[in-house]
């Protein structure tokens, strides 16, 4: 069941803003950031997108960083923070990957946490949420590598991932303006980027 087709009204914490309630006119979407680094880009820019949202949606980041390495002798007894992921996953209509790119891949924080919510087999929690990809690195190719090894893995867990439009974001001074919204021509990109997305959500929820 998606929240938005819950016929009651449910308490979440979104980590961006305070214990709210989600109306059934809302979406959820979860968000998961591929760096556990305090001051993320990727981190930045996806609580930048939460704030450009329209009211129908609500965002919540999932923490990855408190997950164990993957190991399927775990798979019968799993540990809480992965059964939070599950059930947080679960009860998403779409999720949304922003990831930096490391050694031209994804990060292995990122593929543990896929894993994990991947399993015991026959019980992922991935499997038909519309997903959405984008990145940004200091590097020039902006993480396309990374969200090209992504969508691979993405295809395999039978989430229909929005292919266009691509966002290869590459770390700039004035990609952020003084209160971390995104600024300059960007902004219209990436609020179209969202808009889309979003779009691709409600047909595929
Ligand atoms: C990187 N970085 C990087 N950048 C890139 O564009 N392509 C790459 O393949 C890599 N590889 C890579 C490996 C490792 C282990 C690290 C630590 C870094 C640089 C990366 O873009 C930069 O550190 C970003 O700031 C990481 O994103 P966050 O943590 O700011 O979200």
């Amino acid at each position: 069941m998606s929240i938005h087709d819950a016929s009651r009204r449910l308490p979440v914490a979104p980590s961006h803003q305070p214990t709210q309630e989600i109306t059934v006119s809302q979406n959820r979407i979860a968000v998961i950031v591929g760096s556990l680094r305090k001051d993320s880009f990727n981190r930045k820019l996806a609580h930048a997108l939460m704030r450009m949202a329209p009211p129908d949606f609500v965002f919540e980041e999932l923490p990855i960083a408190d997950l164990p390495l993957y190991n399927q002798d775990d798979d019968a007894t799993p540990a809480e923070p992965v059964r939070r992921l599950k059930a947080s996953i679960s009860a998403a209509s779409g999720v949304m990957f922003v990831t930096p790119e490391y050694n031209r891949s994804m990060p292995s924080v990122l593929k543990n946490a896929i894993d994990h919510a991947s399993r015991p087999y026959g019980q992922s929690a991935w499997a038909g949420k519309p997903a959405g990809v984008l990145g940004v690195s200091i590097g020039a190719i902006g993480t396309a590598m990374a969200q090209q090894h992504l969508r691979n893995v993405l295809a395999y867990l039978d989430m229909p991932t929005m292919g266009q439009p691509e966002v290869f974001l590459q770390a700039k001074d004035g990609l952020f303006d003084a209160q971390g919204d995104i600024a300059g021509g960007s902004r219209a990109f990436l609020q179209g980027w969202l808009d889309t997305y979003l779009d691709w959500v409600r047909k595929h929820s």
